[in-house]
């Protein structure tokens, strides 16, 4: 019986294409593992929408998950994981449920000297399980949280580069980077797929973090906690579903790249 959940896939869902970014990260380090990955790019982006609607469509997304037989899911979406992670763990009692969060602490544990930006949606920066991570890791830093919307879209598009991205960034960038800039924290899965363009617009000096390392670190524990991690010997499957057909094509380019 043990035996049957070890071999079960893991469930990621994201309000569309971003939630590659962690997967890939955890196809990197456990690649024995099957994957179910779900993006709901038809509703994204969720960042700008009402706490109610993004509850109901994380819903959604897990239903559609655990119809899928899986043994754990990862809320591979910051927006997602600030307003409804908690339900979710109430409401689903037995299933390992991992969620993502802006990767503050190890940008604060760098002690570079210089302002800390913190990349997200507007959803994620006003929960308060931002208040939280701010009241625990902000003490005596300069940290800059920046709503960035329309950036979503772009990787929704499939546009990673480019004048126009630049030009998006650099606007968007203009009064954080007022005060010198150390690192940035990308506190929103689809930006790591744009992370060599946010590079190249605020210079090589700046260091680049997201979440999705201390994501798939803890879904390893849960896994090995809850004796449900697939022997390593094996090789695992990849299955990517998506709301809007048009973007498989799209979310396989990405997964590779
Ligand atoms: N990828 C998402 C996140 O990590 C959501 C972006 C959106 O749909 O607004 O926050």
């Amino acid at each position: 019986m043990e035996e049957l959940i070890k071999n079960r896939p893991i469930g990621f869902f994201d309000s569309g294409v971003g939630g590659l970014s962690v997967l890939k990260k955890a196809i990197e380090h456990m690649p024995e593992e099957n994957y179910i990955y779900l993006g709901d790019s038809a509703n994204a982006p969720y960042g700008v929408k009402s706490i109610e609607e993004i509850k109901r469509l994380t819903l959604e997304n897990v239903e559609f998950l655990l119809g899928k037989g899986v043994k754990a899911i990862v809320v591979a979406c910051n927006t997602a994981t600030s307003v409804a992670i908690e339900e979710l763990r109430a409401k689903y009692r037995n299933m390992p449920i991992i969620g993502i969060e802006p990767a503050l602490k190890p940008a604060v544990e760098l002690q570079q000297l210089g302002r800390i930006v913190i990349m997200a949606t507007n959803a994620t920066l006003k929960e308060k399980k931002f208040k939280n991570l701010m009241n625990e890791y902000s003490f005596g830093k300069d940290i800059y949280p920046l709503p960035c919307p329309g950036l979503v879209e772009f990787v929704e598009n499939g546009i990673l580069n480019g004048e126009r991205l630049e030009q998006f960034l650099k606007k968007i960038l203009e009064e954080a980077s007022k005060e010198e800039i150390a690192s940035i924290v990308l506190g929103c899965t689809h930006y790591p797929f744009v992370k060599e363009t946010i590079q190249k617009v605020v210079g090589e000096k700046v260091t680049i973090l997201d979440g999705s390392l201390g994501t798939v670190k803890e879904l390893k524990r849960k896994l090995i906690r809850n004796e449900i991690k697939q022997i390593e010997s094996e090789k695992g499957y990849v299955k990517i579903y998506n709301t809007l057909e048009e973007k498989i094509k799209l979310s396989h380019t990405l997964i590779n790249a």
